[in-house]
Formats: structure tokens, sequence, C-alpha cells
């Protein structure tokens, strides 16, 4: 592969707030507060957030049948690429566990409650708090006197994991290592890692929510997260932590191995991925990121697909089929594996209680991702691969698009009501 010069990229990739802004569509319990806990043994191990704050998680303990099994779940929220981006992360929330809220609410997969979360409604449930601004997983720090950072995100996961171990995690039955977003890139990052911690005996398995972010040429034809990907390796040392044996394949550019499509095949532990087809931080930052569209020709597109035309459909049609195209050898070939690819206009699907598992959840052949994720790491189906038909077929979507993905507007509400969908064979979708 031919070597990728550095192009000016967006310094800061801002996450979008989706999932902490939409509005509920389920009334009544929005879930459990679960506090903080800052892991005190990191600092030997030179585990920090970028300002040097000590790194955290919230724990809600497994009760009842559920209390030896774990699921982790990676907090999300974009990348920080270079010294002046991550110099401000470092002084907000995602930089520092001195800046964040103390409690989260656990709701979706990390709820508490059978009828919200049928089948990990009791394990002990962990948010692995993002402080790092490389997806848990750079390795170096900055410093020039004045300003010091550090990119510790892979010995946050190893702190994190060897603070969980004796509190049951050594013991754990069944687990499930998940994530969203910049999260859901961690965990393809870190599942065999994962695994390797685990007894032998116990069933362990990943799912990335949003997180297969895409080696895409954008609309003016630059590859746009190539670019920003290869920027975040380098400055945050993450090449070392990435898969080595992917690292060898993609010699003389390891650093592809940051991309999930290139590091799947490498992966051991049974996989699901969760996405929507037109995940819309990819939509806005790997599609149509600003630096392709200066004039803004696809700012009401952005806002509402209504809005869009036959033209920038089909850039978006387009996306799809890459996106399902990079798929296909896992469809076909990976035994263990499990999908869910709708058509929602979406991003992150597992942690809100709406697109999780509700009455007006999106579906594909009538079930919702909590049914199918569940189905998959039960063994519950023999084949738990979902590939939901192009848009604008699914009327089980929310299409929750924010006013901007830079901004932290709240989401507009819905437009879809529920309705019939149908499954399209991916031979069709490639061609
Ligand atoms: C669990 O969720 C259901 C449905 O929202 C609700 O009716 C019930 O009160 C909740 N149970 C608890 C213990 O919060
Ligand atoms: C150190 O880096 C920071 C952030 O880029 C910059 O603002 C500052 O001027 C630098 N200091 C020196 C001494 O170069
Ligand atoms: C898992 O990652 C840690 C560092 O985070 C490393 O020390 C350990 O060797 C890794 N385990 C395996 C099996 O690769
Ligand atoms: C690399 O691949 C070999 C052969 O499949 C396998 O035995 C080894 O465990 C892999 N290494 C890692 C770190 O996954
Ligand atoms: C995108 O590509 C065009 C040529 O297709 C080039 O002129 C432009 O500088 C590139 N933009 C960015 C942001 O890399
Ligand atoms: C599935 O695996 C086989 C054998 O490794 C390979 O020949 C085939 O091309 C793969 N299928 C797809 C769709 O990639
Ligand atoms: C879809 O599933 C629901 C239960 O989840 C069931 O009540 C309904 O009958 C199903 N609809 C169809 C068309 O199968
Ligand atoms: C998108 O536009 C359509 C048609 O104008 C409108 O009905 C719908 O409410 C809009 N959706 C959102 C999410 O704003």
């Amino acid at each position: 592969m031919k070597t990728t010069r550095l192009l000016h990229v967006t310094a800061a990739i801002v996450l979008l707030l989706l999932v902490a802004l939409s509005p509920p569509l389920v009334s009544g319990n929005p879930g459990r507060r679960v506090s903080m806990t800052l892991v005190r043994d990191a600092a030997a191990l030179g585990a920090f957030c970028l300002d040097g704050s000590l790194p955290a998680y919230n724990l809600d303990r497994g009760f009842g049948a559920g209390s030896n099994n774990w699921l982790l779940q990676f907090e999300g929220g974009g990348w920080c690429n270079d010294i002046a981006s991550c110099v401000d992360r470092s002084k907000t929330f995602r930089g520092s566990t001195r800046f964040m809220s103390k409690t989260v609410v656990f709701s979706g997969i990390l709820s508490n409650n059978a009828s919200l979360n049928p089948d990990f409604y009791n394990w002990n449930r962990v948010r692995l708090r993002y402080c790092d601004g490389a997806s848990f997983a750079g390795d170096t720090q900055f410093g020039n006197g004045t300003s010091l950072l550090y990119f510790r995100g892979q010995r946050i996961w190893n702190a994190i994991i060897l603070d969980l171990l004796p509190k049951g995690l050594a013991k754990a039955r069944k687990a499930l290592l998940t994530g969203c977003s910049a999260g859901g890139l961690s965990t393809f990052l870190h599942c065999d890692n994962f695994t390797s911690y685990l007894p032998k005996t116990a069933n362990v398995k990943c799912m990335s929510d949003a997180g297969f972010f895409l080696d895409a040429i954008d609309v003016a034809s630059n590859r746009t997260m190539r670019s920003l990907y290869t920027q975040l390796v380098s400055l945050q040392g993450i090449q070392k932590n990435l898969d080595p044996n992917c690292t060898r394949a993609f010699y003389p550019e390891p650093s592809l191995c940051f991309f999930p499509q290139y590091v799947l095949r490498f992966i051991k532990t049974p996989f699901f991925i969760l996405n929507s087809a037109y995940d819309v931080f990819q939509f806005h930052h790997g599609l149509v990121p600003p630096s392709a569209d200066r004039t803004g020709r696809w700012n009401r597109c952005k806002r509402n697909v209504t809005a869009c035309n036959p033209h920038q459909l089909d850039a978006l049609q387009g996306f799809r089929n890459d996106m399902l195209g990079t798929l296909m050898n896992f469809f076909r070939n990976s035994t263990r594996g499990g999908m869910f690819i709708n058509s929602c206009f979406d991003h992150c699907q597992s942690a809100l209680q709406e697109t999780w598992f509700s009455p007006t959840s999106p579906r594909i052949h009538n079930k919702t991702i909590a049914e199918t994720v569940g189905d998959w790491y039960f063994g519950r189906e023999k084949e738990a691969k979902e590939i939901d038909c192009p848009y604008p077929c699914d009327k089980t979507c929310h299409n929750l698009i924010p006013a901007s993905t830079d901004s932290l507007a709240p989401n507009a509400p819905d437009h879809n009501s529920r309705g019939g969908r149908s499954q399209v064979d991916l031979d069709d979708l490639i061609s």
C-alpha cells in the first residue's frame, strides 16, 4: 500500500452527544446513577488521564445468577490528534477525571432492570471512563517545559483490568467487552487482550457499537479518516500496541491496523458488530467532513436526510455499500461472529434505552438490538447476522440527527414510525 502523506486534518474531532442529549422516548425510569471509582494503583503503573489525573470507572455490582458475569463498556468521545486539541481536551471532562461527572446513569445495555435489559441486567456492569483521547491505546507523553500531556490509554486499560481482577473479574464465568464510538473502536483493539486475562473456561465475547470507522474516501476524494488516524497513532504512540500480526501484514503502513476493517480478521475472540450503515458521525466526519464541503452544500442534508438530493443520497448509499463490502468476509466466514447493521441515521444504539430495547426500538426481522445481541451471546440462534435494507425502507428508525455534530445541540425528534422491513442479500449490495 502507498504511504499517505499527512494532510491538514481537522484538529479535534468532537463527539456526538446523541446518547447524553436525546430526549427520552421511553417514559419512566431513566436508569440508576452509579458512582465513580478512581483507580488509586494507576499512578504506580504510569496510567494517567491527559492532564495527569487518575483514571476511573463506574461499577454496578451484579447479583443473583449474574454475580460471576462481567460486562465492561468503554466510554466514547472522539479523539485528539495534535498537541493543541489534546491540551484543550485535558482541561475538560474528556481529558481529566477532575472535570468528569462523578456519577453515570446506567441505561440500555448497562441497565439493572430485567425488563429494560433482559440478558445482562444482573451482571457486574462497568463503565470505563475515557480520558486519554486515543481509544485507550496510546503510550507516550508530551512535554516541552511548560506543557505536559500524558498519552497513556493503554496503561489505563491495563490498570483498570488489574483493579477489577481481584474484585471478581478474575473468576468471571461469562464476560462481554463492549463500547460505543471511540469506545467501540477500543473494543476491536483490546478484545483478545481482555480474553487473555480471564479464565480459560470463561465464555468471553466482544461487541463494538458504532465503532466500525471505515477507511473511507470522502466526497472530495481524500482519505480524511486515514489522515486523522495516522496522526493519532503517531502522536500518541499507539503503533506498538496494535495487533502485531496485523501490523506485520500491513507493513509499511502499520497504523492502518487502528481501523477495525483491517484488524478484524486477526481477532480470535467471538465478535459482534453493531453499527448503522449511515452512522451519523462517519457521515459528518468521514464521508462529508467540513474540509470536503467548504461551500456548505451538504448542510441541510446533514441535518435531515429528507433534505438530501439524489446525488447526496447516492453518496450515502455508496458509503453503505463500502461498509457492507468490508464486512463481507466476516459475514460469510465468521462462524462465531454476529452483526446488526441497520439503516437508521444514528450513532451509538446500545447505551440508549430507546434504541437498545423498548417497544419503539429499531428492529431488523422484528428483533431489537438487545434481542439480537442476546441471541448471539447465548447462542440461542445459529446465525445472528442481520443486515437492514437500504434507506428509506426501515420504518423502525428514530433517525436522531443533531443540528450539528460539532456542537452540543440537542437532537431533533424522530420522524419515522414503526412498520415493516426486509432483509437484503449481501450479494445484491456489493456488485
Ligand atoms: C423496570 O422497568 C420497568 C419498565 O420501564 C418499570 O415499569 C419498572 O418499575 C422498573 N423496575 C424497577 C425496579 O425500577
Ligand atoms: C509548549 O507547548 C504548548 C502547547 O503546544 C505551547 O503553548 C507552549 O508555547 C510550548 N512551550 C514552549 C516552551 O515551547
Ligand atoms: C495485554 O496488554 C497488557 C498491556 O496493557 C500487556 O502487558 C499484556 O502482555 C497483554 N496480554 C497479552 C496476552 O497480549
Ligand atoms: C499471531 O498469529 C499466530 C498464528 O495465527 C497466533 O498463534 C498468535 O497467537 C497471533 N498473535 C497474536 C498476538 O494475536
Ligand atoms: C482534498 O483533495 C483535494 C484534491 O482532491 C485537495 O486539493 C485538498 O487539499 C484536499 N483537502 C484536504 C483537507 O486534504
Ligand atoms: C472465506 O474464507 C475462504 C477461505 O479462507 C476464502 O477463500 C474466501 O474468499 C472467504 N470468503 C470471502 C467472502 O471473503
Ligand atoms: C414482532 O415482535 C413482537 C414482540 O416482540 C410481536 O408481538 C409481534 O407480533 C411481532 N410482529 C411480527 C410481524 O412478527
Ligand atoms: C426532516 O424533514 C422532514 C420533512 O421536512 C420533517 O417531516 C421531519 O420532521 C424532519 N426530521 C427531523 C429529524 O428534523
